[in-house]
């Protein structure tokens, strides 16, 4: 690894360091003195944010720590519901807008204040008590991304009931494996969705998934696109008809603050997904906060859109909780970014002055590809601060967001978190941190990070590692549902009494965090360790190439082989010169032992809903195993066309 590391030693040195511009330092939420004062003690710094949430019984105690299990704010009492809506109704704020909905069919569109979105929610939490939904329950929710999947979200938290929303791509096996796992009796649906353009069909996978679960009591069904479902007498009831008859009133019970505001599934190294449980106070004072002082926001000017899929944590903490606790105005998107024209995107900031756009590189690098002609066509001077999520963002693209879409006005924040944290965990913080292209930077105050070796010691600047979270905070994992063996064992156990975050990182010569990617997919050539990660930032730095896919093959005499997968930008050819020239170029930024043995230029990877690309599906195609489970790819066509492609061409070497 070592040598590898002086490699990206000598990149790092020549990296660009951007300086907090003046004109943002200057009116931005928080300056450079919230580090320290976060330092000193972080359990106040972290109480004194929880004290913005509105309390029915104020807490007294902070952190309660009994490795693995943590406590936040345990004796106090809350709502998240209210916390999201009726505190502000209350304050006078019920006419600003909390949602502007877009769907992806052009002109569907709906505006959504606090208040109507407060009488929403106090509807469907009637209609969901009358369909015997208690406090301490769990619901499925499988929707697509339309205003009444936020309303179920808050209906079950106005309850105390958690939610257990499941990605709208998810088949009828995962649904039901999600639905049976966490034990929801009861699941929220609707007919379809639209998505490139066609209705997609939820209801029909509903019914599917239900032949495996017995003990679902009841279906709510939203009318979304008009298809014909099949409705199960006594079990299956249209939205409209239980939810819109109640009434707009409800008045919402204090729960404990580690009452269970949530579960959320994500991909482990087993083919089991494991069930993250989320509670309610440390949760919201965590992503909230983050949400103020990450993304600089003015909840009564800004404009805020997390361009991702609330199937997803990120959806979560930073279009629902996030921006709701702090009133914020969110736009919420339905469909996908080429909808009606590459320049939807575009069409969306400048119709609804967008000023903080949220996203993952992968989205980004997609943009970058489509050409610089579709976002220059439209006015982006609304934007004023641009955020990454999700991956490790290419330096290149980095640029290409800040120039381009930021037009170089805008400071960008790469932002490290995971499904298990809640919340952002490490980025810049704008108006404050200075940012480089492609760094995280630092913990967000309050949170303490290392990088650390096999034994737990700090690598120190210079050093790459394991990155870990040394100390509890208020938006962790409370475990994994019905799983606790697990929990300790995949976070807690690798370095005793830190979290295992399960990816590798770098601290540069002046300490900034350099988030490598997922340890998993280390792969092993003749003996030396190489980031498929790493391996890819070579690749996208050549001006031809827009997105790349690194896995380790299994090779005979090497052991593991380094297989890549690449897209171009348009205007550029595949040829065998280029495929030279690429692995003439990792050869040069790495070393020769990480020069790919094969090259294969694709016009598309293969991605899951969320933006991720499935290196585990492409470690198949290199392999030339028979392909995987792919019910989690956005087009599954794409990896058997990779596959025939992988198969028919010669071998470069
Ligand atoms: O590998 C890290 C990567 O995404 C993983 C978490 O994925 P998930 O739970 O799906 O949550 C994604 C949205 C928060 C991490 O272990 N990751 C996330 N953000 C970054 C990142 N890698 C590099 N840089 C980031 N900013």
């Amino acid at each position: 690894m070592a040598d590898v590391h002086d490699e990206i030693e000598a990149r790092l040195s020549e990296v660009r360091q951007f300086a907090p511009s003046p004109e943002f330092a200057a009116s931005a939420n928080v300056d450079v003195s919230i580090y320290d004062i976060a330092t000193a003690d972080p359990e106040a710094f972290w109480a004194t944010q929880a004290r913005n949430l509105t309390w029915a019984t104020p807490f007294t105690t902070t952190l309660e720590w009994t490795p693995p299990n943590a406590t936040w704010f345990g004796d106090g009492t809350l709502n998240a519901s209210v916390n999201c809506l009726d505190r502000h109704v209350a304050n006078g704020r019920g006419d600003k807008v909390a949602y502007h909905f877009v769907g992806e069919p052009e002109g569907d569109t709906r505006t959504i204040t606090y208040q109507a979105l407060f009488n929403e929610v106090c509807r469907a939490a009637n209609a969901l008590t009358e369909l015997g939904v208690v406090a301490g329950d769990r619901v499925a929710i499988y929707m697509p991304m339309i205003p009444e999947a936020i309303v179920a979200m808050l209906a079950c938290a106005r309850l105390g009931a958690a939610h257990s929303v499941i990605f709208g791509g998810f088949t009828a096996d995962a649904l039901a494996h999600r639905i049976t796992d966490a034990d929801c009796r009861v699941v929220i649906t609707a007919d379809g969705g639209f998505r490139r353009g066609t209705a997609s069909g939820l209801k029909v996978n509903v019914d599917a998934a239900l032949a495996q679960c017995p003990d679902v009591h009841s279906v709510v069904v939203v009318r979304r696109t008009g298809q014909d479902v099949n409705v199960v007498d006594g079990r299956d009831h249209w939205w409209h008809d239980v939810v819109a008859p109640q009434s707009p009133h409800h008045v919402a019970q204090a729960f404990p603050a580690e009452q269970p505001l949530y579960v959320m599934y994500t991909s482990g190294t087993t083919a089991k997904p494991k069930g993250i449980l989320h509670t309610t106070a440390g949760y919201l004072t965590h992503v909230s906060t983050t949400h103020a002082m990450v993304f600089d926001l003015k909840a009564d000017t800004d404009v805020v859109w997390t361009a991702a899929d609330i199937g997803w944590v990120t959806g979560h903490s930073y279009i629902v909780y996030g921006p709701l606790c702090n009133g914020a105005t969110s736009v919420l998107y339905e469909g996908v970014p080429d909808a009606g024209g590459k320049d939807r995107w575009w069409r969306i900031v400048e119709e609804y002055g967008v000023t903080i756009l949220y996203t993952a590189p992968t989205t980004i690098r997609t943009l970058m590809k489509w050409g610089d002609e579709f976002p220059m066509a439209h006015d982006r001077s609304s934007l004023r601060l641009l955020g990454s999520v999700g991956e490790p963002i290419n330096p290149e693209a980095w640029m290409w967001y800040r120039d381009v879409i930021g037009e170089g006005r805008c400071p960008i924040v790469d932002t490290w978190w995971q499904t298990e944290t809640g919340g952002i965990m490490a980025t810049p913080l704008p108006g404050v941190t200075a940012t480089k292209p492609g760094a995280a930077m630092r913990a967000f105050p309050g949170i303490s990070l290392d990088v650390v070796d096999h034994e737990g010691t700090s690598v120190g600047n210079s050093g790459g590692g394991f990155l870990v979270v040394n100390k509890p905070w208020p938006g962790m994992t409370r475990g994994i549902w019905g799983d606790p063996q697990r929990f300790q064992e995949t976070y807690w156990s690798q370095v005793p009494g830190r979290y295992f975050a399960g990816d590798g990182a770098k601290l540069d010569d002046d300490g900034d965090l350099w988030i490598l990617g997922r340890i998993d997919d280390v792969m092993n050539v003749s003996g030396h360790r190489l980031s498929t990660a790493e391996v890819e930032h070579c690749l996208v730095a050549h001006a031809s190439v827009a997105e790349a896919a690194v896995v380790g093959a299994s090779d005979e005499t090497t052991g593991q082989a380094v297989v890549a997968f690449v897209t171009l930008r348009s205007g550029f050819d595949a040829d065998d010169a280029l495929v030279d020239e690429l692995r003439a170029l990792v050869s040069k930024m790495i070393g020769p032992i990480a020069k790919p043995k094969r090259i294969l230029v694709t016009p598309e990877l293969p991605k899951t809903r969320s933006g991720k690309i499935m290196r585990r599906l492409l470690r198949d195609v290199a392999e030339h195993r028979s392909l995987g489970d792919t019910t989690t790819l956005l087009d599954p066509s794409v990896l058997s066309m990779i596959d025939d492609l992988m198969r028919s061409t010669p071998s470069d070497d």
